[in-house]
């Protein structure tokens, strides 16, 4: 299970009952990867995402990494910034951090200093060993989706001139000193901790970040540590408009892993059990993810184990979005799921 944004957390980012339920009902994945959550309160992409900024965080991540555990599953969590992919009702007015302006950034975004992106990267490494503590066996961290580290890494939305910008080895440096701060917390860890970064390794910006680039970017991630690739589509600051459809990512895999010697996850429209064992066969991924399939039947999983698969009520592709952003009770196979297994 891909980590999915469920927005049922309070102002405060704290984790809330709606969650536990909501990771108990989807059991049966072998990997479940908890929603994006925010190292730093200005990085919020909603008012109601989960945080890991303070320690008082740590108690409700570990009811999640529990409730996970509880299914037999490896949880996992997905630590996040949003850079300019934010706003004042977002993240409680606080300043709008991005690695250049753009004619797409507000005004009021500040570009980052150099100290303020060494802070924003140790904030990965403290949320990092909160989660850590909390319980997760897997940190995944946000590198995709328009966000921080995509921004980072996209021409079109990086446009500085010191070593975080330019060629594609100082527009992944954010990423590889997230990656060498988060090593560092799941080395000191008393059990096996696995280091993932969900890359973007494509977007439709003006430059494009390209395949090339995104293999670039996969190559020296390895080369810091990652011991774990989940790959889909960069996105583009602010138009996901230019982002590659969710159709389309599990083909970004395949390429993405064809340059690469570490395992990876492959996601993107993915409804059936039968079309997951056709990717795994196909080799496109060495794993594969499942997400809105999840979201609409929550027992998409229980279901396939245990080998009633005609019995998921399936994802229908809603247009020109999917409720799950939105308004989760109105996805038609969400209810339908609900009142046939009633
Ligand atoms: C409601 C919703 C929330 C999402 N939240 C996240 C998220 O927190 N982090 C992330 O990297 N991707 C997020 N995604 C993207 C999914 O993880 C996944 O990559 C995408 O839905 C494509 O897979 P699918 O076709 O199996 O749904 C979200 C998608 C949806 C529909």
């Amino acid at each position: 299970m891909p980590p999915l944004v469920i927005w049922k957390a309070g102002l405060d980012g704290f984790v809330t009952d709606e969650h536990v339920a909501h990771y108990a009902r989807s059991a049966g994945p072998g990997l479940c990867i908890v929603e994006a959550t925010a190292v730093s309160p200005e990085g919020r992409l909603a008012a109601t995402q989960i945080g890991a900024w303070s320690d008082e965080h740590t108690d409700g991540l570990a009811r999640l990494a529990a409730t996970i555990h509880d299914s037999g599953a490896v949880a996992g969590i997905q630590i996040h910034h949003a850079g300019g992919r934010t706003n004042a009702q977002k993240n409680g007015g606080l300043p709008i951090l991005v690695p250049s302006h753009t004619e797409k950034t507000p005004d009021s975004a500040v570009v980052l200093s150099g100290l303020q992106i060494e802070k924003i990267i140790e904030d990965f490494g403290v949320a990092a060993r909160r989660c850590i503590a909390a319980g997760f066996d897997v940190i995944e961290i946000h590198g995709a989706h328009g966000y921080l580290g995509s921004q980072f890494l996209s021409p079109s939305t990086n446009k500085r001139t010191d070593e975080w910008g330019g060629d594609i080895d100082n527009r992944v440096r954010f990423l590889t000193e997230c990656v060498r701060t988060v090593r560092e917390e799941a080395r000191a860890a008393e059990r096996p901790v696995i280091v993932a970064v969900r890359l973007g390794v494509l977007d439709g910006g003006t430059p494009p970040l390209t395949q090339d680039d995104g293999c670039a970017a996969a190559i020296r991630l390895a080369e810091a540590g990652v011991e774990l690739f989940d790959i889909s589509h960069a996105g583009s600051l602010p138009d996901v408009e230019s982002a590659v459809p969710w159709s389309q990512t599990l083909e970004l895999a395949r390429a993405t892993k064809s340059c690469l010697d570490v395992p990876v996850i492959g996601v993107g429209g993915i409804k059936t059990p039968a079309q997951a064992e056709e990717a795994l066969d196909a080799e496109i991924a060495d794993m594969i993810a499942v997400g809105r399939a999840i979201l609409a039947d929550q027992a998409w999983a229980a279901k396939t184990i245990a080998g009633t698969p005609e019995q998921i009520a399936l994802c229908i592709d809603c247009k020109p979005r999917c409720f799950h952003f939105t308004d989760p009770e109105k996805c038609p196979p969400r209810r339908a799921a609900r009142s046939r297994d009633a």
